[in-house]
């Protein structure tokens, strides 16, 4: 971590990719983000500030079209600047929200579908459950480096149930990768491609939208898809998602009681 981030400030912000700028917003954005809710405020992540400023001007001079993002950062960046109490914003009530027995029960019941309908998922569904996924999930360091292509099956919708007939059968298959120069840990970049894709289940699941995750699921040659989809060499395929309308109301499995997975230890 330490390392990546003094090396990361060090590097001429005009050589940074479009893409590497913005990660670099959302990880320095996040680390003066914790810096103002530390109470040696001021002095702690000044060198942290002083990047995200230059990185705002560049992101103003580029037209990338990511306005939350910019007015997020100089939100930050003026609340550091203001070095008084600690920012911490008191929630006023408790979350609001209606039916929270029925939420739970509809995420237990997502289940993985290997048989679809023939028919296919319109694009606007499928950025929604995307858009949702992304923003709902953890991110370290908030950096999103992930990338996701979505590719469109226009043949046979039928087939097995084995991997290689998922994925060409499925009416639309998600190839996710994420961009691993952003990453000093081994396993970072896989352990968010894994947070996105729950919450990408459970997203389709909301729209009524199911499919079948496959991590071990080769069947392509990574370097002829990045340069179909126009990915880096930075790029690593992490999973394969196949995804649709479901046609086979799939039993869900049972998980092992809460009680073998889980242990209460008391300080
Ligand atoms: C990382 C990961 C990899 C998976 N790989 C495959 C796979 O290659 N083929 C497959 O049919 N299912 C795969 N699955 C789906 C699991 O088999 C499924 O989630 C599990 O049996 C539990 O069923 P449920 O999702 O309906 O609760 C994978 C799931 C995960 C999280």
């Amino acid at each position: 971590m330490a390392r990546f981030l003094y090396h990361q400030l060090r590097t001429d912000i005009k050589d940074l990719d479009d893409y590497m700028l913005l990660t670099q917003v959302g990880y320095f954005g996040h680390h003066v983000e914790k810096a103002i809710k530390h109470q040696n405020k001021g002095a702690r992540g000044l060198d942290k500030r002083n990047r995200l400023f230059e990185l705002t001007k560049e992101l103003e001079k580029r037209d990338l079209r990511e306005e939350e993002t910019l007015k997020w950062a100089t939100h930050i960046i003026e609340e550091f600047d203001s070095y008084q109490s600690i920012y911490i914003e008191r929630i006023s009530s408790d979350l609001e929200i209606e039916k929270r027995e029925d939420i739970l029960d509809f995420m237990k019941k997502r289940t993985s579908v290997r048989f679809w309908q023939n028919k296919t998922v319109d694009k606007e569904v499928i950025s929604k459950i995307i858009d949702t996924a992304f923003i709902c999930s953890a991110l370290s360091c908030n950096r999103q480096t992930l990338r996701v292509i979505c590719v469109n099956n226009k043949d046979s919708f039928e087939g097995d149930s084995n991997n290689n007939s998922l994925q060409k059968k499925a009416p639309h298959l998600l190839y996710i990768a994420n961009d691993d120069r952003f990453f000093t840990d081994k396993y970072e970049t896989s352990l968010d491609v894994g947070s996105f894709c729950s919450s990408l289940m459970l997203a389709a699941s909301a729209l009524g939208v199911s499919g079948c995750w496959m991590y071990e699921g080769k069947f392509h040659d990574d370097d002829e898809l990045r340069k179909k989809f126009g990915l880096s060499k930075h790029h690593y395929f992490y999973s394969v998602m196949a995804l649709g309308y479901p046609l086979d109301s799939q039993e869900k499995p049972p998980r092992l009681n809460v009680n073998k997975v889980l242990d209460f230890y008391d300080l």
